[in-house]
């Protein structure tokens, strides 16, 4: 399936960088050339850890002009949005499980000129989409429970990476789906096979300390072209 697909895109995981180095982080990803930079949002309720907050966002785009690929894992996004200032060429993604009110969350974030996108946990049904694919412009998939990084893949949601690729070309509007959790080289080839074609690359690839982010980027590069 990996030939018909967009272009495969790298969003590096900033909750698993060095910050108490993050100009360098930052400015070996530009030399790296990533496409997004992924910010794990956590408010502690919808899921049971604290990360990432609208000041770190901040400071990163004082740092850098890579856009923000925003991951609102926080209960009532709609209300959150405007914390981080999004803008064109951001991607803000919200939680399906996490508003009664999905529609009027994408089109708060539609309004800033971001695209909106809508993430599902392991046990939500892709189907869940359905009604939105008018409103969004990605599909995340998550491939382990959302909070922590260094978790293992869930197995049952890697069909859920094909299902998701099947309804989005059903639709032909050039719909990005992306992918988190345990990205590790050999899961993102297999996850770029079900259909991916966004990766967010944290502890299991280019943030993996055991060699040199040029070398893991490298690696991430061979495994989903
Ligand atoms: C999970 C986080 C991810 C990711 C981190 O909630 O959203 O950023 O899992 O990368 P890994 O899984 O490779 O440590
Ligand atoms: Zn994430």
């Amino acid at each position: 399936m990996g030939g018909s697909l967009p272009k495969a895109m790298v969003s590096p995981s900033m909750m698993c960088c060095d910050y108490a180095d993050l100009r360098k982080e930052v400015r070996a990803l530009e030399a790296l050339g990533v496409d997004y930079l992924h910010i794990d949002v956590m408010d502690g309720r919808f899921v049971p850890n604290l990360a990432l907050g609208s000041d770190f966002v901040g400071a990163l785009r004082k740092l850098t002009d890579i856009p923000m690929d925003i991951h609102m894992m926080v209960d009532g996004p709609e209300d959150k949005v405007a914390l981080f200032k999004p803008r064109k060429g951001d991607i803000v993604v919200i939680h399906l499980e996490s508003t009664a009110h999905a529609h009027r969350a994408l089109q708060i974030i539609a309004g800033y000129g971001a695209d909106p996108g809508v993430a599902i946990n392991p046990s939500t049904a892709v189907d869940g989409l359905r009604h939105l694919l008018d409103d969004l412009r990605l599909v995340l998939i998550m491939t382990v429970n959302p909070g922590f990084a260094g978790q293992r893949v869930i197995p049952a949601t890697l069909p859920k990476i094909a299902e998701a690729r099947r309804m989005i070309d059903g639709k032909g509007s050039g719909i990005r789906l992306e992918v988190d959790g345990n990205v590790s080289f050999e899961n993102a080839r297999l996850m770029r096979s079900e259909g991916a074609d966004t990766f967010v690359a944290g502890s299991s690839s280019i943030f993996d300390r055991s060699m040199p982010i040029g070398e893991a980027h490298a690696r991430l590069i061979e495994a989903i072209s």
